[in-house]
């Protein structure tokens, strides 16, 4: 009786289990068409920026542009925690000259200072300040910790010739709404063809002309996209010409020290080499 009843619910069970697998299969179905519809993991199209490649560089006015699409755009919504505002006078950076770094601190950032008990204007010894009133995730690594592009079949190799593709994603993202939107769980998500999933909670940040740029370059969307996308580049990884150069010459190091040892192996061995032909010879 009691074994009856145990094998009854293990089939009732089975089934259960059945139907499970079917609905998930279904719901993993059902994702996975919404998110091919969207485009799979995210559609994300190539950008050629000027710090690719192993000699890349990064443009000093796109990052000023980029700055400047950040600043009147995305600050609303999303820090910069980790980036020392002085670090927008460095050379192959935004390389602003001293006195505009001070002026660009004072009159859009205000800091809490313990020591005044008070608010006061940005200094450039202070960062970028943290900002969650949104719920949006902080900037400053943002290029970095995302891939726009993978595989195929996980080998990797669209990132070995393209790239990571973090700036490329973020570009993706800015330009990728379709105007679609929907209300879920009392938050309001809009349809975009490079988000993971293909709704996102950011509503689109960014219009043409949008920004009027002070160099007067063209602000269509995707100039703004490439442009902030470039700065959080920077951002993200300040050092880039530097580490490029140091690779550069550690490449062309190894390269001497090799044909070097190559010359001082031949050189030593010769003498053997000499004596055993002649003992082969003898
Ligand atoms: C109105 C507020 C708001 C503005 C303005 C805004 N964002 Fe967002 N952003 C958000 C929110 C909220 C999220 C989280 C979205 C999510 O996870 O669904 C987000 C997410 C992001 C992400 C991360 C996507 C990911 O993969 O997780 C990036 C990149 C981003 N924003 C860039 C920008 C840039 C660049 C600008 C300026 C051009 C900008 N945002 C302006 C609110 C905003």
């Amino acid at each position: 009786m009691a074994v009856q009843t145990q094998r009854r619910l293990s089939e009732g069970e089975r089934k259960m289990n059945g139907k499970l697998t079917a609905a998930s299969a279904a719901a993993l179905a059902a994702a996975t068409s919404a998110a091919l519809a969207a485009g799979g993991a995210g559609s994300i199209h190539d950008v050629s920026f000027p710090f690719e490649g192993p000699f890349g560089t990064y443009d000093q006015f796109q990052l000023q542009r980029g700055l400047q699409v950040y600043t009147e755009t995305c600050a609303v919504c999303h820090g910069l925690k980790y980036v020392p505002l002085r670090t927008l006078g460095d050379s192959g950076g935004p390389d602003l000259p001293d006195d505009q770094v001070r002026a660009y601190a004072e009159q859009n950032f205000e800091v809490f200072d313990a020591e005044l008990d008070d608010f006061r204007p940005a200094l450039p010894t202070d960062s970028f300040p943290a900002n969650d009133s949104a719920g949006a995730p902080d900037l400053s690594v943002m290029a970095k910790a995302r891939a726009g592009f993978h595989g195929p079949y996980g080998l990797g190799l669209n990132q070995f010739f393209r790239g990571m593709g973090g700036p490329e994603y973020i570009a993706s993202v800015l330009t990728g709404y379709t105007g679609e939107e929907k209300e879920e769980a009392g938050s309001i998500l809009y349809e975009n063809t490079a988000f993971p999933g293909g709704w996102i909670s950011m509503p689109p940040p960014l219009e043409d002309g949008l920004v009027e740029y002070q160099d007067g370059h063209d602000s269509s969307l995707h100039h703004m996209a490439e442009d902030v996308s470039a700065f959080l580049m920077w951002a993200a990884e300040p050092k880039l010409a530097a580490r490029k150069h140091t690779g550069f010459l550690g490449v062309v190091f190894l390269a001497l020290l090799s044909v070097l040892m190559y010359l001082t192996n031949k050189k030593l061995w010769a003498p053997v080499k000499k004596g055993s032909r002649r003992q082969a010879a003898d």
